[in-house]
């Protein structure tokens, strides 16, 4: 399974990583081990979780100020990747070193660079609303799915899934089996724009409404490389407009926000939030809209693992088309590929003039 080198990959949630004694992620992304750590000031390290000794993991070593000991044979590294002490020797060879990799914190998220380090644009990184945004009261979450993460991008890219996967929890009936959304080709993603309308909300929280309560729902999401997939929902007592903004009453303005991290061939690290503006919240209801979305993304990893499993047991198995659930799929998982080949190309081109 190939990966993207120059892109930004989520290393997880700002909050998962303490100033502790033993505060260290250690983090397997597209592939490779990285270890994540602050330096004394906050700011975020991101190192090759491996010894140049004997490889063991930097993971399990000791934060000194800025540096990580080795503790196998105590082997000390700088937060630039530089080895600057060996135990009983007394020069250190300056190649003993270990990669490091630019990050950035953003919506608190942790993004790492695995590429090209000049490359490492912060405007390539989604725009989300994070639980520090003010104007959300919002939940983080995470789940580990053993799926790869084309798999969850077709799973994210279409929301026909929802009415049957998500029957109990955050299915709105049949409305988005039903749909038939355009997706707009992005650079790195595509753009999801669409209304269901005159529809019953979702079982778990249809006890807060009037009985038989009906809405009108917005899906604004983008969805980008490897499978971040930020929406915008808002929800609305039906109207009677047939197109365009409902007319109805705004009873919910909300961002679920999801970084989907490859961590190789078979799973992924899912860190996700759900979020409800100050205008539209009450007491609970982050809290409910987030157990919602765990119970979902439970009912998820067991649809998305059993077919990771298949996968694995019919490698050349061949999917059949059934039309409008698959066109999401199709042009997210043909703009990945793209991405990739163009990758490729460039890095054969610069092999071919070195
Ligand atoms: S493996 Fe790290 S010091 Fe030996
Ligand atoms: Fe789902």
């Amino acid at each position: 399974m190939k990966f993207l080198q120059n892109a930004w990959y989520c290393a997880g949630w700002d909050y998962q990583l303490s100033q502790g004694r033993d505060a260290m992620l250690a983090r397997k992304i597209a592939g490779k081990r990285i270890l994540v750590y602050r330096k004394l000031g906050g700011q975020v390290v991101a190192m090759e979780d491996q010894c140049p000794h004997r490889q063991a993991a930097l993971s399990l070593g000791r934060r000194e100020g800025d540096a990580i000991r080795c503790m196998y044979h105590g082997l000390k590294f700088e937060a630039d990747g530089q080895c600057s002490e060996i135990p009983n020797v007394e020069k250190v060879p300056e190649q003993i070193c270990v990669r490091t990799y630019p990050v950035v914190e953003k919506d608190n998220w942790i993004w790492v660079w695995l590429g090209d380090p000049s490359k490492a644009d912060p405007a390539l990184i989604c725009d989300a609303v994070g639980p520090g945004n003010t104007e959300y009261t919002t939940r983080p979450s995470y789940i580990q799915i053993d799926a790869n993460y084309l798999l969850e991008n077709a799973n994210l890219a279409d929301l026909s899934h929802s009415s049957f996967t998500h029957d109990n929890t955050i299915a709105m009936g049949w409305a988005q089996a039903l749909a038939k959304p355009e997706h707009k080709i992005l650079p790195r993603g595509i753009k999801t724009d669409y209304w269901v309308r005159n529809v019953a909300l979702p079982k778990f929280v249809q006890h807060l409404f009037p009985p038989g309560f009906m809405c009108d729902a917005n899906f604004d999401i983008t969805q980008t490389y490897p499978c971040n997939w930020i929406l915008h929902f808002r929800v609305f007592s039906a109207g009677t407009a047939t197109e365009g903004e409902s007319n109805g009453q705004l009873v919910l303005d909300s961002y679920s926000c999801q970084a989907v991290t490859p961590r190789d061939e078979g799973s992924v690290d899912y860190y996700y939030s759900w979020g409800v503006s100050k205008q539209t919240e009450q007491p609970g209801l982050a809290d409910t809209l987030k157990e919602g979305l765990d119970q979902a993304f439970t009912e998820d990893k067991a649809m998305l693992e059993g077919q990771q499993v298949r996968l694995r047991e019919n490698p050349d198995f061949k999917q059949m088309g059934i039309g409008p659930a698959d066109a999401g799929p199709a042009k997210m998982l043909r703009v990945i590929n793209e991405l990739i080949e163009a990758e490729e190309r460039e890095a054969s081109q610069q092999a071919a003039n070195a």
